[in-house]
């Protein structure tokens, strides 16, 4: 559904991004995590045909966003970094207005205007002056608009900027709502908030993609298997001993029975000896599996790994 091929963009002589290379499939809903200034809103404003790219290729619902711009725009709701509603129109009046820009048919208006509506929450307020709304609901209005002609593809820059925690919670339960028909890209510098509503995060980093994958294999594979987690029934002060016994193990940490074994660095072989001594100890083992990093962890250590692409 969108096809990012050595994209680059640069704002005179500094590249903002550089060689991003991505797919995303029909129907997912992803990611794209990055601290400030990562090039997340420049990727976006050209992936909805809002901005030309300096060089590379973007397809978007099998459209050229670059010869194709009309198309893409037909197929595509964008909500940007500082949504561009009319202060001095009617939440109603804006949103029938943006349902014909994006060439809504006259006898389906009504009830694309409703949905959206509905599907934000805007119903309390749909016959007020925009200008004189909450910036929370400014903001619903600015994802109304990119819903109202029911696009294929949803790209939105960080949709839950300045709403309250509620708000935050029924927005991302509708962005949820939303993967297996709709093709949604969202940014966010927030982690949790790509935990709560994405299947898969692409992290960019001054201007570079430093890691796309789902949550769970990052999280796995950046702890480079240095950590391990024993889940045992018994967790005897000989069994911990003789673990922390073996060479090359360095700590083992102990919540109830449950194990945090720490070992030097390329000695996985060390793991079937743990085994081996926790069978031995009849430690009854329940669980052997490499400690997570939390998402956070992950995303500091991709994003402050200084000199990796400067
Ligand atoms: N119109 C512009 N002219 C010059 N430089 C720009 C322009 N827009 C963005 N940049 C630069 O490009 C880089 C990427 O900016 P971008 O807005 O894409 O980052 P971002 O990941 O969306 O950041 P944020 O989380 O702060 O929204 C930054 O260094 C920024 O200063
Ligand atoms: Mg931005």
């Amino acid at each position: 559904m969108i096809e990012v091929s050595d994209l680059t963009k640069a704002y005179g002589p500094r590249a903002a991004i550089q060689n991003l290379n991505f797919t995303i499939g029909k129907g997912e809903i992803v990611g794209f995590l990055g601290p400030n200034g990562a090039g997340k809103s420049t990727t976006m404003k050209i992936l909805t045909g809002f901005m030309p790219a300096t060089s590379g290729t973007a397809k978007v619902a099998g459209f050229d966003v670059f010869s194709q711009a009309i198309d893409v725009k037909r197929n595509v709701g964008y909500l940007p970094e500082n949504p561009p509603v009319y202060m001095e129109m009617i939440v109603e009046d804006y949103l029938e207005y943006a349902a014909k820009l994006h060439d809504v048919e006259r006898g389906k208006l009504r009830s694309s205007i409703s949905s959206a509506i509905e599907r934000t929450g805007l119903t309390g307020v749909r016959k007020r002056i925009i200008g004189n709304l909450s910036k929370g609901y400014r903001q619903r209005v600015g994802l109304a608009q990119a819903l109202v002609h029911n696009p294929q593809v949803l790209i939105l820059d960080e949709p839950t900027v300045g709403l309250d925690p509620v708000q935050i919670i029924e927005i991302r339960e509708l962005i949820k709502g939303l993967a297996g028909h709709h093709t949604v890209i969202l940014s966010s510098h927030i982690l949790p908030e790509v935990t709560a509503t994405c299947q898969r995060i692409i992290v960019i980093n001054k201007g570079h993609i430093v890691a796309q994958d789902t949550i769970e294999k990052l999280t796995t594979r950046m702890r480079q298997g240095l950590l391990f987690n024993l889940q045992v029934k018994n967790a005897s002060a000989g069994g911990i001993n003789a673990i922390k016994s073996i060479s090359g193990v360095k700590s083992v940490g102990n919540e109830g029975s449950k194990l945090v074994i720490e070992i030097e660095p390329n000695q996985s072989e060390l793991r079937d000896r743990i085994i081996e001594i926790a069978v031995s100890e009849k430690m009854g083992v329940l669980e052997f599996a490499p400690e997570k990093l939390s998402l956070e962890e992950v995303f500091l250590q991709l994003t402050t790994n200084e000199g990796a692409h400067s």
